[in-house]
């Protein structure tokens, strides 16, 4: 099991520009996206939270909302920590260092969970779902973005050089291929689409469906407890 952690670590002084670079700004619409979900939520828990990008857009969508950023990465809070200070959303937004495994809350603390392009990164996916049903209020929701490949047969092989040859080689211009190859056939392997329901389903959740983005690049999990 490739120690995720370290990998974010390492990546993190890159990862929103090489976000920019890789997915040609798009990444910054799908987090939109997801943000716009959170309309009748009070209190978040933004899970993998990286350098806070997720919580930031649900902090300038719905300034009421109230969001917990976690993650184990030091380096990726760090950055994080940064951009909530000068945007001046301290009040708005708090960092806890912490996995998805084992969050450091009571059961039912949250209206919405949100998890960008992390709940693949975690060591057990499975155990992390129902630890997020655990923190989440009856009828609480749950939102997930993550990478999928996409279906149409064209778009699909120049998808796959793309994501698995092009963007570790130039992750490897700033020494970091082997992060990079590590990110694209985790998410070449990580259960997809209708896998990836049952597993929701399995962990306890309703409602369970997901929307494609980007010709189904991404895809956007939707479920409630
Ligand atoms: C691809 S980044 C996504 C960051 C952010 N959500 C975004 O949209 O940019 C994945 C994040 O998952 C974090 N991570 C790794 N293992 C984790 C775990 N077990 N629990 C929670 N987060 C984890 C990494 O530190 C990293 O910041």
């Amino acid at each position: 099991m490739p120690e995720t952690k370290k990998i974010f670590d390492e990546v993190a002084k890159h990862y929103d520009w090489l976000n920019t670079l890789f997915s040609l700004g798009i990444h910054k619409l799908w987090r939109k996206k997801l943000a716009d979900e959170l309309f009748d939520t009070a209190y978040n828990l933004d899970i993998a939270t990286g350098t806070a990008e997720v919580a930031i857009e649900v902090a300038i969508k719905h300034p009421s909302v109230r969001t917990v950023g976690i993650d184990p990465s030091m380096n990726m809070l760090r950055l994080a920590k940064k951009k909530i200070e000068d945007l001046d959303f301290k009040e708005k937004i708090v960092l806890v260092s912490a996995t998805a495994e084992n969050l450091p809350f009571e059961e039912k603390q949250f209206d919405s969970v949100t998890i960008a392009f992390g709940i693949r990164n975690t060591v057990d996916y499975k155990l992390s779902l129902k630890e997020i049903r655990r923190v989440l209020r009856k009828n609480g929701r749950l939102f997930i973005l993550e990478f999928a490949i996409p279906r149409n047969p064209i778009f699909k092989p120049l998808y796959m050089f793309y994501f698995k040859v092009l963007m570790p080689l130039v992750g490897s211009i700033y020494g970091r291929g082997k992060e990079y190859k590590y990110l694209a056939e985790s998410a070449a392997s990580f259960p997809q689409r209708e896998d990836f329901l049952r597993n929701l389903k399995n962990a306890g959740f309703q409602d369970c469906r997901y929307s494609e983005l980007t010709m189904g690049v991404v895809a956007l999990y939707y479920a409630t407890k």
